[in-house]
């Protein structure tokens, strides 16, 4: 047995160098003594040479592993009949099929990276994807490789009453030690990424769930005791979800049970093992009083989310992590469109679209911009992006539009019946999608393989005498890391005509004999330009594009403020009314930093003003709508609408913009607070949630005014709040106004909810983002809190995370203090939990596009993290790719 040295620097695994898995395995079985310092693990593995393989060796991966024995075919191996290295088990010699049996021993309790087998508060839980399970067994570990695993557990019966794994429970017992035992069995052959177990003292809330088929099966909530007045929404939505799937796609569930683990300890929001989910705790519990609405609709989205994995992504999982969107775009879709059809559909694809441009639009641009498909990776972890995911999403939701919902569900009925049991491809996922709908996607594939936002540049041209419309669609996209060059992609443009009063227009193109029968109509953009002609326009149209957000580009489409406002108030398209609207105040705002960068006055357009005074006072438009229409677009996304950012200007901008709205429309946003304001027992539906988010949209700019009756007014909120979307929307409103009664409002509501810890969290934030002077100073006295733990990801998240991404005017403080934190901070947590510690890095992303001093600034804390010792891959991979 010998161990070689590491490799001196991480490599790269590339999409060209896959090869088919030169041994498969049939069956799994794997004993666990459980212990929270050290585990034993048995496992015996039935394995055969794989006919499509190279004939290489067997080969299986492992890693921080103490090595107890190895049995081949009921036969110890000697040292010299194996060879090791730090993450690999070598066997030179076996035969076309054969039993290997290995005994390993892990360490739980050392785990803070937690990947594999760790233990959180009073839990043992595992995460192995994506390369987790390595870090329990020696094993092939990758998605390719799917076996029927058995798994039993054993550990003391009065410290680990629960005993949990995948698929369905088999046999238990008791021993004469004090332990007990609990066999577990998985019919459904998986890879070893969605391995699960767990151990603890947890309480269970249980319900039942009849599929379409008519079997029973059980679901399982598992949470800390103390939570167990926590699990309804869960519960519910899992039904919901369960209902969905069937509904919508046809698919049933296919084991007796179907369980959900909340842990506290989490580096992720969820993990959809089959049969097993567990849960980052945030994800999973709520009750009125400690969830806002906002976390109520996340976990109603998270846990459809890993429930429709067990399809699109367990049933037909992945063949190796290049196509991991292939499971999680498409699984992103489907839980959009569950969270759509559950709430209001117009108010999720604007946060949706909201998302993907102010996240994915900035990794796109940026050091770490990848395809969807990716080609190359150092540390996989690092790709578990919002590109991957969200970008992901919206690839599938194009085929969606391309196909219309009859041929999209013809395709993925095709592709679950035919890849059902299998580890396939993105390409799989398109073929099956052409072959239900009799198409060609060759160019549409690009959508996977190239990097970059598409800009879209629109032009209109309206002749009066021929009554015709020349509609110029042109698109370009940027160079990306790797990709000088693009090729144009397939872009479908959603679009519809106005007339002047607001109505619409019919929509023919000259080679068509007559209007399409639709307000709507999808236009596919296959080349660099196409122009396309609408005739028999008696009146020059106001053009609508891109309705629905139809492809993730950015538009560029000259239109004056009139025409913003005319879209505001009057497409038929709820998406295009809103993003017409934040066009609007992009455009003004904007201008308004040229004009504070040269010491203008600032000039706010009466128009605006005009249009959100009309939103505000029309009862017709959903609340929900309204509150988003009235939010003023992000610093960070006006600052990714810049060539140089101008972190000071923008803050300055905005808070001022804000300030003339409140001033102005004072006397409609005390009217709307007023009626809004009603007590009523909370419930998570869109119309409370819509009321709620109008309510607090309007408390902002009602304190925004200044006056101090508005303060009186917010903490009058705050103290009868019955819920914590109230609560807190009050405490964020009070937190921002320096005074007594800022800190007295912090510390009473931390003695209140110090025994909570996803409400700490909140408690966190709301000082990590905080307009006044002294943020950075608060977030570093908090790391010392008793409260705070540098190795819980959802506290560094909360304090460390919030702070760099969502307070730039603080983060990007011109002494480089907020840089310097950002470095220490990310160089003490990689040795805890490199992938925690590679996340924060993202805060970093967009350095390039500040001004010279604060490049230099940002510059020298990437170097100084790029230099540290002994980095671990998943920063190493960052940091050098952000300096390259
Ligand atoms: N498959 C999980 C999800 O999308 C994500 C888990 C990734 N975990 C990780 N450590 N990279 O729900
Ligand atoms: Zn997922």
């Amino acid at each position: 047995m010998n161990i070689a040295e590491a490799p001196a620097q991480p490599q790269i695994t590339r999409l060209d160098d896959y090869r088919a898995p030169d041994y498969l395995i049939d069956t799994v079985s794997l004993e666990f003594e459980l212990d929270a310092s050290e585990t034993r693990v048995s496992s015996k593995l039935k394995m055969r040479r794989n006919p499509e393989g190279q004939g290489g060796p067997c080969i299986l991966n492992g890693e921080y592993l103490t090595l107890v024995s190895i049995a081949l075919d009921g036969k110890t191996l000697a040292g010299n009949e194996y060879q090791r290295t730090t993450d690999t088990l070598l066997l030179p010699q076996v035969p076309a099929s054969f039993e290997l049996e290995v005994v390993t021993l892990i360490h739980p309790d050392q785990n803070t990276a937690l990947e594999g087998l760790y233990h959180s508060g009073a839990i043992l839980c595992t995460q192995c994807e994506a390369e987790g399970f390595r870090r329990i067994t020696y094993y092939p570990d990758r998605p390719d490789v799917m076996a029927v695993f058995t798994v039993t557990l054993i550990a003391d019966a009065k410290k680990w009453p629960m005993l949990l794994a995948n698929g369905n429970r088999q046999a238990s017992g008791e021993m004469e030690d004090g332990r007990h035992w609990v066999r577990w069995h998985d019919p459904h052959p998986k890879p070893s990424y969605l391995f699960a177990l767990v151990a603890g003292d947890l309480y269970c809330q249980q319900d039942q769930f009849t599929t379409m088929s008519g079997r029973q099966v059980l679901l399982e909530i598992y949470v800390d005791p103390e939570n167990h007045n926590k699990c309804d929404h869960a519960l519910n939505s899992l039904k919901q979800a369960m209902r969905w799937d069937e509904d919508v796609y046809g698919r049933e569930y296919d084991l007796d049970v179907f369980m959900i683990v909340a842990v506290n300890d989490f580096n992720m929001g969820a993990m959809e093992n089959k049969g097993l989910n567990i849960f980052n705790a945030a994800c999973v519990l709520a009750s009125p009083e400690t969830a806002t609405d906002a976390d109520f609709y996340t976990i109603q989205s998270i846990v459809g989310h890993e429930y429709f994995h067990n399809w699109s992504g367990n049933r037909v999982t992945c063949r190796d992590w290049f196509q991991l969107s292939l499971k999680e775009g498409f699984t992103v879709l489907r839980d959009q469109q569950f969270s759509a059809d559950m709430n209001s559909a117009a108010v999720q694809r604007i946060d949706d679209v909201d998302q993907l441009r102010s996240m994915q639009f900035a990794e796109d641009a940026g050091p770490m911009a990848h395809p969807v498909r990716p080609d190359s990776y150092i540390e996989i972890s690092n790709f578990y992006t919002v590109t991957i995911y969200e970008k992901g999403a919206e690839v599938v939701g194009m085929l969606k539009t391309l196909t219309g919902p009859e041929g999209f569900r013809k395709g993925t009925d095709l592709y679950f019946s035919r890849h059902d049991g299998q580890a396939v491809t993105t390409d799989d996922f398109v073929k099956a999608i052409e072959d239900a709908n009799q198409l060609d996607l060759t160019q549409f594939k690009r959508w996977y393989s190239q990097a970059g936002t598409p800009v879209l540049i629109v032009e209109a041209h309206y002749d009066a005498d021929k009554q015709v419309l020349e509609l110029t669609l042109r698109q370009s996209c940027p160079a990306t890391p790797g990709q000088p060059e693009k090729q144009p992609f397939v872009i479908p443009v959603a679009m519809g005509l106005l007339s002047s009063s607001g109505a619409s227009l019919p929509l023919q193109l000259d080679t068509e004999t007559s209007a399409v029968d639709a307000e709507t109509r999808v236009l596919t953009l296959t080349e660099q330009s196409q122009t396309f002609r609408f005739i028999h326009l008696t009146e020059e149209p106001v053009v609508s594009v891109l309705r629905g957000f139809s492809a993730p580009v950015k538009v560029k489409f000259e239109r004056d403020n009139e025409t913003l406002a005319f879209l505001m108030a009057h497409d038929r398209d709820s998406f295009n009314r809103w993003d017409a609207g934040q066009q609007l105040l992009i455009q003004i705002m904007l201008r308004m930093v040229e004009q504070y960068q040269s010491d203008k006055t600032l000039d706010l357009p009466e128009i605006l003003l005009d249009r959100l005074q009309h939103v505000l006072d029309d009862p017709s438009i959903d609340p929900a709508l309204v509150a988003r229409m009235l939010s003023l677009p992000s610093e960070n996304y006006l600052a990714a609408q810049m060539t140089i950012a101008d972190v000071d200007a923008i803050h300055a901008v905005r808070k001022y913009v804000k300030q003339q709205i409140a001033q102005r429309l004072k006397a409609g946003f005390n009217t709307r607070y007023q009626a809004l304001n009603q007590a009523q027992v909370y419930e998570f539906n869109a119309s409370q949630m819509a009321q709620r988010s109008l309510k607090n949209v309007c408390l902002g700019y009602l304190m925004a005014t200044g006056d101090p009756m508005q303060t009186q007014r917010c903490l009058k909120q705050m103290k009868q709040a019955d819920n914590m979307t109230d609560l807190l929307a009050g405490l964020r409103l009070m937190v921002d106004q320096p005074g007594p009664e800022r800190e007295h409002a912090l510390r009473a509501f931390y003695e209140q909810w110090q025994h909570d810890r996803q409400v700490v969290d909140k408690w966190l934030t709301v000082q990590a983002v905080s307009d006044l002077p002294d943020a950075l100073f608060r977030v570093k006295a908090l790391l010392k809190h008793p409260a705070f733990s540098m190795k819980n990801p959802n506290n560094v998240r909360a304090l460390i995370g919030q702070f760099c991404r969502n307070n730039p005017v603080h983060f990007h403080a011109k002494d480089g203090s907020g840089y310097r934190f950002l470095a220490e901070q990310i160089l003490l947590l990689d040795k805890l939990n490199p992938q925690v510690a590679a996340r924060q890095l993202g805060a970093f992303n967009s350095w390039r596009r500040y001004d010279a001093e604060r490049q230099a600034l940002m510059k020298k804390s990437l170097s100084d993290i790029a230099g540290a010792q002994d980095l671990s891959a998943d920063v190493y991979e960052i940091v050098n790719k952000y300096l390259a």
